[in-house]
């Protein structure tokens, strides 16, 4: 991993217990992946960053430094591990101050992990509505992408362990999104997900499932969701940075089937990543 700049084994880094981050969940973070060892969407991720640290008013690193940190952590992974793909964790904390959650100004800290991406390929999932339902967005904007998760915990807790994924509600009770994953349902064969203003992540993921589908042609519509549409629905699927699209099997109870247009979307999403590396400098 790299911690400020400087390479160290997980186990020997050290990050001090006044950090902000440990303290108060003080920072901002972003999941990367890799296809081919290639950092999948960086500026996306970068861009979701910046609104993250910019709300919070934490001061970014020189996003050059961490672009070029993130190539040599792939290429440091690519000397270990030769098949798998990489998970990387990007977390900007606003440093170390007293235990007063008095803003102070600090020097922030960034950590890189790099991982083994373990997660691709998850089908057929069994998902639950969470009691836990979102802060109306106009209080806390769930754009920011932030370290501090009561919320996602809480209803991660609620979760037994054949359950992948704890759907959470807005505040008024519309379908919103999960703990680490955006929802999409198939109705009519139209393609149904909760809009932003709904106050979820704006999910990468998301964004490529939405722009493939309108390319094929496939009717999209970003609004409100009830929940019932959710327990109607002929088809449900997840996003996240690194399983791409997760068929549903089970909402709750209710056995779903993986659908044709699941199934389109999966196979247009590897048509997208290949056409993304077949670009020279893919970014
Ligand atoms: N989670 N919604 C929430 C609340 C999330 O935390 C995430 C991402 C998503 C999906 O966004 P994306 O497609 O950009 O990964 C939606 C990441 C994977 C995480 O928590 O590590």
């Amino acid at each position: 991993m790299n911690v400020n700049g400087q390479w160290i084994e997980t186990k020997q880094a050290n990050i001090s217990i006044l950090n902000r981050g440990f303290l108060f969940g003080d920072g901002v973070y972003e999941t990367i992946r890799t296809y081919a060892k290639k950092p999948f969407a960086l500026e996306k991720h970068f861009e979701r960053l910046k609104y993250s640290a910019e709300k919070l008013k934490i001061e970014l690193p020189d996003l050059s430094l961490l672009t070029s940190i993130i190539y040599e952590g792939i290429e440091r992974m690519t000397a270990l591990i030769e098949d798998e793909e990489i998970y990387i964790r990007l977390i900007v904390t606003r440093g170390t101050s007293e235990f007063s959650l008095r803003i102070v100004s600090a020097s922030p800290d960034f950590i890189l992990i790099f991982r083994p991406l373990k997660s691709s390929g998850k089908e057929g999932v069994k998902i639950k509505i969470s009691r836990i339902r979102k802060i109306p967005p106009e209080s806390i904007d769930p754009r920011i992408k932030a370290i501090g998760q009561v919320d996602k915990i809480l209803a991660r807790l609620e979760l037994s362990e054949d359950e992948y994924e704890a759907i959470m509600l807005s505040y008024n009770g519309y379908l919103a999104e999960g703990t680490m994953s955006n929802i999409f349902i198939v109705s009519n064969d139209r393609l149904i997900t909760p809009s932003l203003e709904t106050g979820i992540l704006s999910g990468i993921t998301r964004d490529v499932v939405i722009e493939i589908a309108r390319k094929k042609s496939i009717e999209v519509e970003e609004r409100f969701v009830e929940l019932s549409e959710l327990f109607n629905a002929d088809e449900v699927f997840l996003t996240h940075t690194s399983a791409e699209i997760v068929p549903v099997r089970y909402v709750e109870k209710i056995e779903k089937k993986i659908g044709s247009i699941t199934s389109i979307l999966k196979a247009e999403f590897r048509e997208y990543i290949n056409e993304w590396l077949s670009n020279k400098n893919p970014g």
